[in-house]
Parts: C-alpha cells; structure tokens; sequence
C-alpha cells in the first residue's frame, strides 16, 4: 500500500473521513478497485505474477480501514462513557439535609406504640360528607355542635359523596354535603361499616377547622382511636390512655384526671386531665395535678362509644361496645418536644425544620425508646 494511502487511514479524523477514504480506495470506482480491474485485461502469465501483489494490497487496505474504524469507534465509546460517568465516590454533604418532621415522627411515634397494643392504622378522605363527618356521629343537621367545628364546607353544587344512605338515617336530610373533614372521628364510622367487629384502630390525619392564631391553624393534626368488643368499659379506656400516654412521654408518673364531659358520638364523655408541674415557669408532665406546685392540663376527649354511632355504623349496639378518644397530634408534639407557636409547624422554616427535626435514621421503636433523640 502506497505511504499516502496509509497515512490517509491513520489521520481519518472520525468515522465519516474514514469511510471517504475507504470509497476513493475500495469503492466502485476506488484506486485499489480500478487495479483489481486491470488484472482482467492481462495475460494469463502477467496476471499470475501481478494478482498476489494487487490483492495482497486489497487486503492490507481493508484490514487498516478495519483497524482504524475499530480504534476510532473505542475513542468514540470513551468520551461517551467518560461524559455520562456518575462519579459515586462523591462525598455526601458535610451537613445532612432535610429532616422528618415533628408531626410526622409523632405520628410513628404513635403507630409503634399503639402497634405494640394491637391496633391497626385506619385513615379516612380528608374530603368528607356530612354524613360520616357529623350525622352518623350522632350530631343530625340541627345539632348545635356542628357550629363548633367552624367547617369548612364545599360550596352547594358540588360534587356530593357516593355514599348510598344508610336505612337509619332520618328521611329528608340532607345528604352528601361534601366538606373538609372537621375531625377524624368519621374514621370510626366507615371502619366500623367497611370491618365490622371487634376492632382495634387508630387512625391519624390532617383535619382541618376555620380557626387561627397562636394555637390553632386552620389545618392540623388528629389521631384518633376506637375500640370496639364485648364488654368494653371505661376501665379499659383509662388503662389503654395512661399505657400510651406514659409510652409516649418516657414517664411512668403520668397521673391521669377522667373529667365527665360532652361529645354527642360518646356517652359517657369524658375529657383527660395529665398533671403536670411548674419547673422554671415551664410545664413538666409528670405527678398529681392536686400535689402542692402542680396543675391539671386538658389533654383529650373520648369516651364510650354511644349506642347511636354503632348502630349508624351497622353495628348491634346490644352485642358490641367501645370506647373512643380523639387527641391533637400537634399539641402532642409540642408537649412532648417543646416548641410554642403552633403556626411554625406549617411555615417550612428550614432553620425551624433543622432545629426541631429528626434525623431520618431516628426510627422510632419500643425497644430502643419512642422519643430518643439521635
Ligand atoms: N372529635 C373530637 C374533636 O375533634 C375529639 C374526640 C372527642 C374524639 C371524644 C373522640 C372522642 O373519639 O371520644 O373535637
């Protein structure tokens, strides 16, 4: 091969030239095929003689054709695997971002304990119909403790729940009004009707009120929980709240006050006192409200569930009973890790988020504390 054809191989720059290069030599009408075409014309003995050297030459055209096409096809391969290299060694950051969030770590905080009891999760639609939100929960449409919920209601026109009505409702109510839900209760309804009995449940979630200043926000936070069996009594509820609650704050001191009370899904209704006492102006749950330096705090509602909900639930009221609670999951929060301003929890402040955060490694287990800070 003459030295301008090799070095007309070896300097194609890229895939395109070589082939260029490869046509002018090899092509129809290339150098090297215009040789070969020659052989044809020659006499026999000439063609013997000449033949090897011509399709010797061929050969070493096509082969160094081959090897550069080769060559520039792994240079090519290279620089693409060098450009879409993810390089895995990088380090992590110095400073772990992102944190869990106090409502939520609560919130798991809540499931494992509540676990360990043998209660399941439940959760409802945040959108509801007054039916499950109100009128199954015993408070029918003139009840006046729907005026407390401030309800955020859909307005008229929209689309009504599915919900098909159940034979006890009263005939002529209005049925369907969707709305934000006020409270989690309504889980205990459609769990009680999509499970039946007996139940263990909690159910958290965001409920959402028309309220706000320094301890309400329009949206916030309930877990509620239901226990429905054969002779259920208030002795169970009170065991079942102080076994949580002194779970929950890693306290066995938790001194628990039943206040009678009024919800109209529950009767007896009883609101729960914790005691705490005054430590440098500050509320440190733990002991008798009653003792010298201590005090009472209202913590939650609950109470049996009333015959009427677990009938409206499709329950035999005769047969089934339970009790039920209903506890703010921010409050909770606050209690237990100490923050004061409500509002904070949804500004997504990353300086507040890194401050009262949790580490996403910080599970929380019975077996290695519920509240342990990493
Ligand atoms: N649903 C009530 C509220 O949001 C809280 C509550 C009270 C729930 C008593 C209950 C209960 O399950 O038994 O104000």
């Amino acid at each position: 091969m003459s030295v301008d054809a090799r070095t007309r191989i070896a300097d194609a720059a890229d895939l395109n030239a070589l082939e260029a290069v490869r046509v002018a030599l090899l092509g129809k009408q290339g150098s090297i095929s215009a040789l070969m075409k020659t052989l044809g014309a020659m006499a026999p003995e000439e063609r013997q003689a000449r033949a090897p050297a011509i399709q010797a030459l061929r050969q070493e055209a096509a082969d160094a054709i081959a090897a550069r096409k080769a060559a520039l096809e792994g240079a090519a391969l290279e620089a693409q695997l060098a450009a879409e290299a993810l390089d895995l060694t990088l380090p992590a950051p110095e400073t772990p971002r992102g944190t869990v969030h106090p409502v939520s770590q609560v919130m798991d905080e809540l499931a494992e304990i509540f676990a360990d009891l043998g209660f399941a999760v439940a959760t409802g639609p945040e959108i509801e119909d007054d039916w499950y939100n109100f009128t199954a929960l015993n408070m029918p449409e003139s009840h006046p403790a729907r005026a407390m919920h401030d309800t955020f209601y859909f307005p008229d026109g929209a689309p009504k729940g599915g919900r098909t009505a159940s034979s006890s409702e009263a005939v002529g109510q209005q049925q369907g009004r969707m709305l934000l839900r006020t409270h989690t209760s309504p889980v205990q309804v459609r769990t009680m009707l999509a499970e039946g009995a007996p139940l263990r449940i909690i159910a958290p979630g965001r409920v959402y009120r028309s309220d706000s200043d320094a301890t309400h926000t329009p949206m916030f936070h309930q877990i509620e929980g239901l226990v429905i069996d054969r002779d259920i009594h208030l002795g169970h509820l009170k065991w079942t709240l102080e076994t949580f609650l002194k779970a929950f704050f890693e306290r066995d001191d938790i001194v628990l006050r039943l206040r009678p009370s009024y919800f109209p899904f529950t009767e007896p209704s009883v609101e729960v006192d914790v005691g705490f006492a005054l430590a440098d102006g500050k509320r440190v749950l733990g002991g008798s409200g009653d003792a010298p330096g201590h005090g009472w705090m209202e913590l939650l509602g609950s109470g049996m569930v009333n015959r009427r909900v677990i009938e409206m639930s499709g329950l035999d009221p005769d047969e089934w009973q339970g009790f039920a609670f209903g506890v703010g999951v921010d409050r909770l929060a606050m209690l237990k890790y100490g923050m004061d301003d409500l509002r904070a929890f949804f500004d997504g402040d990353v300086r507040w988020l890194a401050h009262y955060g949790f580490s996403a490694f910080d599970q929380p287990t019975l077996s290695a504390g519920v509240g342990a800070r990493a």
